[in-house]
C-alpha cells in the first residue's frame, strides 16, 4: 500500500471544509500522470476478475475515477448525480448527512435489469454516499458486484453500511 505513487501525493487539509475535518486532498494525484494511473490500473485489474457489465461512479470525485475504468474495461459508464443533475426521468435515493439528509439521482434507463454493476468513488466514509448508489441501481433491477474507493477512512467504519458486498480500497486511513 505504502509504495503507491499515489499515497505520497494525497495530502491532508486542516479543517477543511469545516473545523476539525482533516479532507484528504486526492488533485495531486490526479495532476500526476503515472500516480493517476497506477490508481486506475489497480481498480481496473480488481474489477476485471468480477466481469461487470457497467461502471457507475458517483458525483462528483467518482466520475474522475470511474471513466477511465469503464474506458479501460471496455465498458459504458452511468452517473448517479446529485439532485437536480439529470434532464431525464429518475429515481432518487435519501443518505443521512451529520445532521439533515442529502440524496442522489440516477436516470430510470441507466441500469438494464440483471447487470452487473461496479461502482467506483474517490472515498469511503460513512458509507452513506455509496449505499445510496447500491439502492439506486437494485431498484433498476442491476446487482451491485462490488465498490472501488481509493481511499477508505476505517475509522468512520463505512464497511458497516456496506455489509454484504465486495469492498476494494488502495488506501486506508
Ligand atoms: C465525498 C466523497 C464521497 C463521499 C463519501 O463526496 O467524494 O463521494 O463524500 O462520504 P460518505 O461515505 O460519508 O457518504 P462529497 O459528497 O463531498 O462530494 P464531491 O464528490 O462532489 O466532492
Ligand atoms: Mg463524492
Amino acid at each position: 500500500m505504502t509504495d503507491l505513487l499515489a499515497a505520497r501525493l494525497i495530502r491532508d487539509i486542516p479543517d477543511f471544509p469545516k473545523p476539525g475535518i482533516l479532507f484528504k486532498d486526492i488533485t495531486p494525484v490526479l495532476a500526476n500522470y503515472a500516480a493517476f494511473q497506477e490508481v486506475i490500473d489497480h481498480c481496473v485489474g480488481w474489477a476485471s476478475g468480477k466481469a461487470p457489465d457497467v461502471i457507475v461512479g458517483i458525483e462528483s470525485r467518482g466520475f474522475v475515477f470511474g471513466a477511465p475504468v469503464a474506458l479501460a474495461l471496455g465498458l459504458g459508464f452511468v452517473p448517479v448525480r446529485k439532485i437536480g443533475k439529470l434532464p431525464h426521468d429518475t429515481i432518487r435515493e435519501e443518505y443521512a448527512l451529520e445532521y439533515g439528509t442529502n440524496a442522489v439521482e440516477v436516470h430510470r434507463d441507466a441500469i438494464q435489469l440483471g447487470q452487473r454493476v461496479l461502482i467506483v468513488d474517490d472515498l469511503l466514509a460513512t458509507g452513506g454516499t455509496a449505499a445510496a448508489a447500491a439502492r439506486l441501481v437494485e431498484t433498476l433491477g442491476g446487482t451491485v458486484i462490488g465498490f472501488s474507493f481509493l481511499i477508505e477512512l476505517e475509522f468512520l467504519q463505512g464497511r458497516a453500511a456496506l455489509d454484504g458486498y465486495e469492498i476494494q480500497a488502495l488506501l486506508k486511513y
